[in-house]
């Protein structure tokens, strides 16, 4: 018996088994030896949600949630927002290490050569109605771009897949910002070369007459903070979209766009918009008692509050609370911002929350920025999509290069009916339900 190992008796048989144990995982696939007889399939874990299995070997970002640690490629999430910038991270993500001054220039340079879009993609955003939401519009003009790019069908070629990687990194924020000016009704801003990421980021929202437009330094630092912050958080909802969609092969922009649909649910990157939506509900310190007594009795839920990984506080969302103050001197302080710290103060002294360490999570004070800078709501999860997609893109790329990986497929446990004839719809008994 190896000392690394797992000694499993299946009492049904009275069988032991030794199934090996690496990195403080055993193989799923060794339970299948276990069974009571030739018949028998082999034994399967049942893992609803995936709350206990890892899908992969990943090298990119570590997470350590009892101890609020995030790390990208080993460096702390603190430093890289104190010292990086987005396009930095988003090296660092893909490569495995940081660059040097002239990967960096390099880098900075196809990016910056490549956020145009092909004159058609406006008139798909065209087509959009004026209320559409912005997530919905990037989801499918995401997906589309690869109907510009047939040659990204090839995912394994190394300079045809760099050159899908920075055509999506650098399209994403022209795509976000374009579904901005359509809902507004406002002309498309052009990307302008000569600013930084995030920096022609906002010129491509918030241009109007100005010949050149310069952005505020501060919002345009904050955002390249709130960019390294979302840029990759491991094998998260998305990002297992990501993976299981391109698991079949299909190009990168199908395979993101599969992520950005993932993204926008209200669970996941949709949260900071609910946050604002729920503080606008609430409305005054003095309901916040009635809102967390609704939220025990399970009839609403604190949004930006609990993580499945982070069950001690969210490294990110601490981040945030201290940028806000910097941002707020710039802008309008946030009118909410006193209802959320009031929310937290309270959250986190009653019983049902500490027992289920809930703390807040990086979606709590997100919106608030995001808000005083002046985006609308719906444009909060857009402004999670656009930094995430480097960590998609790098956690798909490290899923085509690995050798262990198949088309995912997980299996199911069948409850269902067994055997049945099939019976003429006039001999059908009435009143019996359909479904399960
Ligand atoms: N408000 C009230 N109760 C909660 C909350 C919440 N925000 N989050 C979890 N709980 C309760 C949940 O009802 C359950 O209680 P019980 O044990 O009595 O059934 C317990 O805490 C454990 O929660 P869970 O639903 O089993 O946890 P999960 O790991 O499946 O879900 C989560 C994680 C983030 C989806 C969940 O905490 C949640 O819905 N939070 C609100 C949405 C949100 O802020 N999402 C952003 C996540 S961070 C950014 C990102 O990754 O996108």
């Amino acid at each position: 018996m190896a000392a690394n190992s797992l000694t499993i008796t299946d009492n049904r048989t009275g069988k032991s088994y030794d199934v090996p144990i690496a990195n403080g995982a055993i193989r799923a696939m060794d339970l299948r030896k276990i069974r009571t007889g030739p018949e028998d399939f082999g034994l399967l874990s049942y893992d609803p949600a995936f709350t206990n299995t890892a899908s992969t070997i990943s090298r990119i970002t570590e997470i350590d949630g009892d101890r609020g640690i995030l790390r990208y490629r080993g460096y702390p999430i603190e430093e890289l927002a104190d010292h990086s910038n987005y396009l930095e991270v988003a090296y660092l993500l893909l490569h495995g290490e940081l660059p040097t001054i002239g990967q960096m220039d390099e880098w900075e340079w196809q990016i910056t050569h490549h956020t145009w879009v092909h004159e058609n993609v406006k008139k798909f955003i065209d087509g959009f109605h004026h209320d559409a939401h912005p997530m919905g519009m990037l989801v499918s003009t995401v997906a589309a771009l690869s109907t510009f790019y047939p040659e990204a069908r090839d995912g394994v070629d190394p300079v045809i897949r760099k050159r899908q990687i920075v055509r999506l990194i650098a399209k994403m924020p022209t795509l976000a910002a374009f579904a901005f000016r359509h809902s507004l009704g406002m002309p498309y801003a052009y990307p302008d070369n000569a600013l930084s990421y995030t920096g022609n980021f906002l010129n491509m929202l918030f241009k109007t007459t100005e010949v050149k437009y310069e952005p505020n330094a501060t919002i345009e630092k904050a955002l390249q903070v709130l960019f390294i912050l979302h840029a990759d958080h491991e094998q998260n909802c998305s990002t297992n979209a990501v993976r299981s969609v391109g698991s079949s092969q299909v190009d990168p922009y199908s395979a993101l766009a599969g992520g950005v649909a993932a993204l926008y649910g209200p669970l996941h990157g949709g949260a900071n918009e609910q946050v604002l939506r729920m503080l606008a509900a609430i409305g005054r310190k003095e309901r916040i008692p009635e809102f967390i007594k609704q939220v025990k009795e399970g009839k609403a839920k604190l949004m930006g509050f609990g993580h499945r990984v982070y069950k001690n506080y969210d490294p990110r969302a601490k981040i945030i609370k201290r940028m806000a103050d910097e941002v707020f001197e710039v802008t309008q302080p946030s009118p909410l911002l006193p209802l959320a710290l009031e929310l937290e103060r309270i959250a986190l002294q009653d019983e049902y929350f500490v027992s289920r360490k809930l703390y807040p999570n990086v979606d709590f004070y997100s919106g608030l920025i995001y808000q005083a800078i002046g985006f609308p709501m719906e444009m909060f999860p857009v402004l999670f999509a656009i930094p995430r997609t480097s960590g998609w893109l790098a956690q798909w790329q490290e899923m085509r290069d690995d050798p262990e990986q198949k088309i995912a497929r997980p299996r199911q446990l069948y409850l269902g009916r067994g055997l049945r004839g099939y019976v003429e719809i006039g001999k059908r008994d009435e009143g019996v339900e359909t479904g399960a």
